[in-house]
Parts: C-alpha cells; sequence; structure tokens
C-alpha cells in the first residue's frame, strides 16, 4: 500500500503492481505545503481521490478522513464518508480512532461503508501528544491491542497501525482478522503502507526515520528543470523537431503575402 494523490502516479503505480493505494490527509503537508495534516478540508480530498481512481482504476483505493469530517456528528462522518464511495469511487475510509469511536465505526459498517481504523499515532491529535512512538510501555500496547480487539468488533474491515512497536503491532496482527497494515510499525503486520513522497525522494528533510526512499525524483526533477532552463535561455529548444512547419510551397505563398502587407504597413522587427 501506497499513499497516492494524482492521476498521473496512480497510473504508474498501479502499472507497478501496487495492491491497495490511500489518498491520505498527508497530501495537506506533501501536496499542500501545510506544517500538519489538519487543514485537508473534504472537498479536496474528495477531488484527489476522484483523480487517483481515475488513474488506478483496478487499486483498491481509500479515502483519508480529514481532521473534523467525522469527529462532529455520526450524520456528518456518514455523509462525508459516502462522499469518497459515491464521487470518488473509493472502496473504504480510513479515520484516526481509538476504542471510545466504536460506536462511530459500527454506524459507518451499518451503512454500508467499510472502515479502516487507524491506530497508534494519530497525526491528527498531534497536538494533543508529544510522543510519536506509542506502545513503548506494556500498558500502553495492551491498550492497542484492547483499541484493535473492540474497532475490528465492532466493524472496521482493516486497521492502519502508525509508529507502534514491533511487538505491539505484532500482538495485535496475531489477534484480529481484519488485516493490519504497518506504517512504521515493524515487519510482522499483514501489509505496509508509506507516503510515496518519501519512497521516491520527494520529502526533503521532512521525513520520518522509519520511511525509506527507493528512488532521488527530487535529483531527478531538478536536473531535467535547468536542462530545460538551459536549453530554453541559450535558444537551443525548441528546435525544428519540436516545431510545427509549413508545407515549402505554403510557405512560399505566405511569405509573399507577408512582403505584402508590410509594403502597406511597418516593416517587421529584426
Ligand atoms: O495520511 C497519510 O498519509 C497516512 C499515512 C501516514 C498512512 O495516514
Amino acid at each position: 500500500m501506497l499513499t497516492c494523490y494524482d492521476y498521473a502516479t496512480a497510473a504508474l503505480c498501479q502499472q507497478a503492481g501496487v495492491d491497495c493505494l490511500l489518498v491520505g490527509d498527508s497530501l495537506a503537508q506533501v501536496v499542500l505545503g501545510h506544517a500538519n495534516t489538519l487543514s485537508a478540508g473534504m472537498d479536496i480530498m474528495v477531488t484527489l481521490a476522484a483523480a487517483v481512481r481515475r488513474g488506478a482504476p483496478e487499486a483498491y483505493l481509500v479515502g483519508d478522513m480529514p481532521f473534523l469530517s467525522y469527529q462532529v456528528s455520526t450524520a456528518e462522518a456518514i455523509r462525508n464518508a459516502g462522499r469518497f464511495l459515491v464521487e470518488a469511487g473509493c472502496d473504504a475510509v480510513k479515520l484516526e480512532l481509538d476504542h471510545r469511536y466504536d460506536d462511530l465505526v459500527a454506524a459507518l459498517a451499518r451503512a454500508g461503508i467499510p472502515v479502516m481504523a487507524h491506530l497508534g499515532y494519530r497525526p491528527q491529535m498531534a497536538g494533543q501528544s508529544c510522543r510519536v512512538v506509542e506502545t513503548r510501555a506494556a500498558e500502553q500496547a495492551c491498550q492497542l491491542v484492547k483499541d484493535a480487539i473492540s474497532i475490528v468488533e465492532a466493524g472496521a474491515c482493516a486497521l492502519l497501525l502508525e509508529c507502534v512497536t514491533t511487538a505491539a503491532a505484532r500482538a495485535v496482527t496475531q489477534r484480529v482478522e481484519a488485516p493490519v497494515i504497518g506504517c512504521g510499525s515493524g515487519p510482522d503486520c499483514d501489509g505496509q503502507v508509506l507516503v510515496l513522497h518519501d519512497v521516491l525522494g520527494l520529502s526533503g528533510a521532512a521525513q520520518p526515520r522509519f520511511s525509506k526512499t527507493y528512488a532521488r525524483l527530487d535529483e531527478a526533477i531538478r536536473q531535467a528543470v535547468s536542462a530545460y532552463l538551459e536549453e530554453v535561455r541559450g535558444r537551443r529548444f525548441p528546435d525544428g523537431e519540436h516545431s510545427y512547419h509549413m508545407k515549402p510551397e505554403d510557405q512560399e505563398r505566405f511569405d509573399r503575402s507577408l512582403a505584402g502587407l508590410d509594403r502597406k504597413s511597418q516593416p517587421p522587427k529584426d
């Protein structure tokens, strides 16, 4: 599983054989340049999820419910979650949760909306906690296991564990039937997700330690853009190959007409 935010990269991810794409609210950071995920609104999430769906019609597509799209009321949560399914063609929605949201998960499941529950470190709650890695303490790890079990019992179809210890992630994965996707949570989950910009080397310095870069597209993009600028400034681009031309007879007639026009008006610039 990878995050994805646009049509072109979705198509490439599908060609590479990805199983699952997440239109994460991390787009507020990696696409829109905000400091955190809180400013990803419903409209942009749904618009970009639809673009990803068009690029990757075969992937299992998960839309991330942004901050305040599900916390205010159950009715609003169902309406917003439904938009991901109806307007964007998502297969499921992801919500950052703990056991206090069991009733909401049940209500969404009752409405026919598959829910991936995001547990562990929850970026939308970052203002309330300075901890990044959850479940280093035994009590916390036990609470995570209990939360995971009760959320799956409430109807979640999958779990995403962010930044929890390997032992806690393993314990959850062994105890719930639903697939468990890890994000900085060790090797024992059923699947893994990373932010695509990290994988492609587009996140600059803002990349968590658990993430891994598989290509340096930042360097490739810088090189391509500076080669383009150099050719344009040196008038080597566009060349004949990248321009449209008239047939010689049309060119001749055109030149004659221009000469006539120039006699009547101003001469051309150099
Ligand atoms: O929004 C996001 O990209 C996420 C990932 C960290 C899994 O939730």
